[in-house]
């Protein structure tokens, strides 16, 4: 299977490139490292990716690059690439939202039309639903975003159904349930908190600490992915969740474990565009994409610590906390 992968410097990006390589897959990455945290980071990213013969690396820009030439013999084409962050995604930035997450998405649909992938993959998110009106929530609840993040997300993917419904071009997205693991974003809760026990700076938490997320291990987010290029229903959505419901205070529980320290815990208020608590429904994609999340959040948090540690010593991320 010869495809392209949108966002191929970024968190999960990066992960699903070298799990296609490793399947053996061809694989064309395009990014255009937006600076929403630094190029260093998506660099290291992408080694491993690089290192492979079937990888092909393209820095662009979605929005002005050829597309027409970058979709040439592309079978599958997985939409990652995006202005992610719920919490920055208001006041004057939201232009960065519109264009890196709509325009671009409309743009690579357009393209999409002569060249005819067998399926587009969206990396759609929880933050569609907003505050859900019951959980797990199921994919045919109304989408109701609390954030200009999630606004974008939602227009996108109704953007996705458009071109599927009107010009045939098989889209499916996978709405994924707050993502973590080795090379999270710095922006993070996970990345935030770890980064905090182990340099011993103090942790933010926003609200009390009682919100709760359906974390999902970035390995399974990747697995859900590639299942729904083979086996995803055009027009479908499929919740890509983890499974297990975790407060931010009891994750921060775990990770004092861990490291075998008090931490130092600030407060702030709760942030505006801050979704309450998700947790998933996957029954449609255990029925149908054969998901089965397989790592439960102790063993991603030591893995996602494992990668911070080897990170920090390496310089891949930087001691103080900047680029956060
Ligand atoms: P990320 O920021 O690490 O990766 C996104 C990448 O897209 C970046 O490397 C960026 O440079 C690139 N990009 C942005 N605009 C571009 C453009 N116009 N042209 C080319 N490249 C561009 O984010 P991530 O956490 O890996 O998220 C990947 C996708 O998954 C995003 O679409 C995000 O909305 C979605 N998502 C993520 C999570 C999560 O928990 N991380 C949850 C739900 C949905
Ligand atoms: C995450 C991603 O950042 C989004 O890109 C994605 O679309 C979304 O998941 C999703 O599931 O759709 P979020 O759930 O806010 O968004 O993930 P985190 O940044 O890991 O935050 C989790 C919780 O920790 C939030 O309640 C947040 O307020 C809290 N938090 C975060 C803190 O208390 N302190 C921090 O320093 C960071």
């Amino acid at each position: 299977m010869k495809c392209l992968v949108t966002g191929a410097a970024g968190f999960i990006g990066s992960s699903l490139c070298d799990e296609l390589l490793r399947r053996g897959s061809e694989v064309v990455g395009i990014d255009a490292f937006i600076p929403y945290y630094p190029r260093r980071i998506k660099e290291s990213n992408l080694l491993t990716a690089r290192d492979h013969r079937a990888f092909q690396f393209v820095e662009g820009d979605l929005v002005d690059v050829d597309l027409a030439a970058l979709l040439d013999g592309i079978e599958v084409v997985f939409h990652l690439a995006a202005q992610a962050g719920v919490r920055s995604s208001w006041e004057r930035d939201f232009d960065i939202y519109v264009r890196d997450n709509v325009l671009a998405t409309q743009r690579l649909l357009e393209a999409c039309r002569l060249a005819k992938p067998r399926r587009l993959v969206y990396a759609s998110s929880s933050s569609i639903y907003g505050n859900a009106p019951m959980l797990p929530v199921i994919e045919d609840t109304c989408g109701r975003p609390v954030s200009p993040y999630g606004v974008t997300k939602l227009a996108a993917e109704h953007l996705c159904d458009l071109y599927w419904e009107a010009f045939g071009i098989p889209t499916v997205s996978v709405r994924y349930f707050t993502v973590y693991g080795p090379r999270q974003r710095p922006d993070m809760a996970f990345h935030r908190f770890i980064r905090g026990a182990i340099t011993r700076e103090p942790i933010t938490i926003y609200g009390d600490g009682s919100q709760s997320r359906d974390f999902t291990y970035v390995a399974d987010a990747v697995a859900a992915t590639i299942a729904a290029a083979s086996h995803g229903q055009p027009g479908r959505k499929y919740n890509i969740g983890g499974g297990a419901i975790w407060t931010v205070r009891d994750i921060l529980g775990a990770i004092a474990k861990l490291v075998g320290l008090e931490l130092d815990v600030r407060h702030l208020g709760a942030s505006p565009g801050d979704v309450r608590d998700t947790a998933a429904n996957t029954t449609r994609a255990h029925e149908e994409l054969s998901y089965s999340p397989a790592t439960d959040v102790e063993l991603g948090l030591a893995q996602e610590m494992h990668w911070i540690r080897n990170s920090l010593e390496s310089g891949v991320l930087e001691l103080r906390a900047a680029e956060q």
